[in-house]
């Protein structure tokens, strides 16, 4: 979503994928997002994003097992391009996953809303397999003046 553009700033982050890191990742990148005066709203969207991001690649990607997730936020003038990515199982059909109420955990409680509230609370979702094994999701907020 953000390859071909130059940016004004950036950063990279690998970390543990465990829930005691959950947010910690949603606060790094709203904290990095502060630079474009955002508002409440604004932030509160994109670390909901985030946090949705961040717990499928630790519960459904590595099932809660071992394994890394990498978080790049690039900012281009009033753009935020947040791409979360994990090495885990992926997903055999991604529109499908992408379907509100669609879950593969129904015996946990899990509601199926996660990529739903990524994409209505965004301006675009973008969710692809990862090269190297996993899921990679692009989002995309533009903070409005
Ligand atoms: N990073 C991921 N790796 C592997 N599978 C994933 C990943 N993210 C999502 N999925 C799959 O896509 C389905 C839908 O994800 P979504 O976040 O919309 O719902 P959920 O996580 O099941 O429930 P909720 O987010 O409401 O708690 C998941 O049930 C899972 O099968
Ligand atoms: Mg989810």
């Amino acid at each position: 979503m953000s390859n071909e553009i130059e940016v004004d700033n950036e950063f990279t982050v690998y970390f543990d994928a465990k829930l005691e890191n959950e947010g910690f990742a949603r606060s790094m990148v709203s904290a990095f997002c502060l630079q474009l005066n955002p508002t409440v709203s604004e932030i509160s969207d994109i670390k909901t994003a985030v946090s949705e991001a961040v717990t499928n690649s630790i519960i459904h990607g590595y099932a809660n097992k071992k394994g890394k997730i990498m978080i790049n936020v690039k900012i281009k003038a009033n753009v935020i391009y947040i791409t979360i990515a994990d090495n885990g199982v992926g997903i055999a059909d991604i529109s499908q996953a992408r379907q509100p109420f669609f879950t593969t955990k129904a015996k946990e409680e899990r509601s199926g809303m996660g990529f739903t509230l990524m994409e209505s609370f965004m301006d675009a979702l973008d969710v692809r397999d990862n090269p190297d094994g996993g899921l990679i999701v692009s989002m995309k907020k533009i903070i409005r003046a």
